[in-house]
């Protein structure tokens, strides 16, 4: 994960997506806070056959790093919760390390529930104690989207974060309802 020097968390939530999103004829993924790419390569080991990868991050630096990866075939600079981008576009969503204190709010998730299609999916991480923290609000918006049937909880599981700090992390999957 940028700047930690350890990626645990991309290891893991490229494991859970390739676990839970299925290969489609061709599909269009986001990654919402890309960072320097590194998810992107993680999921690339994964067989999914026809894809047309985003990367989406407000630092132009780290998309140019990721550009160098040869991974992603379009770029988007722009800050959640304001994506800019038109809604049920993509067929899945991959964020990892962007739900963190000053960085992309809970929010957020509802923007991404906007600009995925109608039976995608949106898999993404949240360190233990910030999800728990019920001042980050993650919680409160996951129960009004699911309350609201805009989604379906696919898959939730608490694995290493970051090991050498002992933090643990949720890995979510979700199903875009409507
Ligand atoms: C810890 S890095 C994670 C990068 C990458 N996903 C990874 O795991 O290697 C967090 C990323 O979130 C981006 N970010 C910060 N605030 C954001 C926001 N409001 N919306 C989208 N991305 C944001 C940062 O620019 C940074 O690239």
């Amino acid at each position: 994960m940028c700047g930690t020097g350890e990626n645990t968390p991309v290891v893991v939530t490229a494991k859970l997506f390739a676990e839970t999103v299925p290969d489609q004829e061709s599909m269009k993924i986001l990654d919402v806070g890309a960072g320097t790419g590194e998810q992107g390569e993680q999921l690339a080991k994964y067989s999914y056959k026809n894809v047309e990868f985003t990367a989406f991050d407000p630092s132009e630096g780290m998309l140019n790093v990721a550009k160098k990866r040869n991974i992603y075939s379009d770029f988007i600079q722009g800050y959640l919760p304001d994506s800019g981008i038109v809604s049920d576009f993509f067929d899945a969503i991959i964020c990892v390390g962007t739900f963190i204190p000053g960085h992309a709010p809970a929010e957020s998730l509802r923007e991404l529930v906007r600009v995925t299609k109608k039976g995608g999916y949106i898999v993404y991480s949240v360190r233990k104690h910030f999800y728990e923290d019920q001042e980050s609000h993650f919680q409160i918006v996951e129960e009004e989207l699911t309350k609201a049937k805009h989604w379906r909880m696919i898959a939730k599981i608490e694995d290493e974060y970051l090991p050498a700090q002992n933090i643990k992390g949720y890995y979510f999957s979700f199903q875009v309802l409507n």
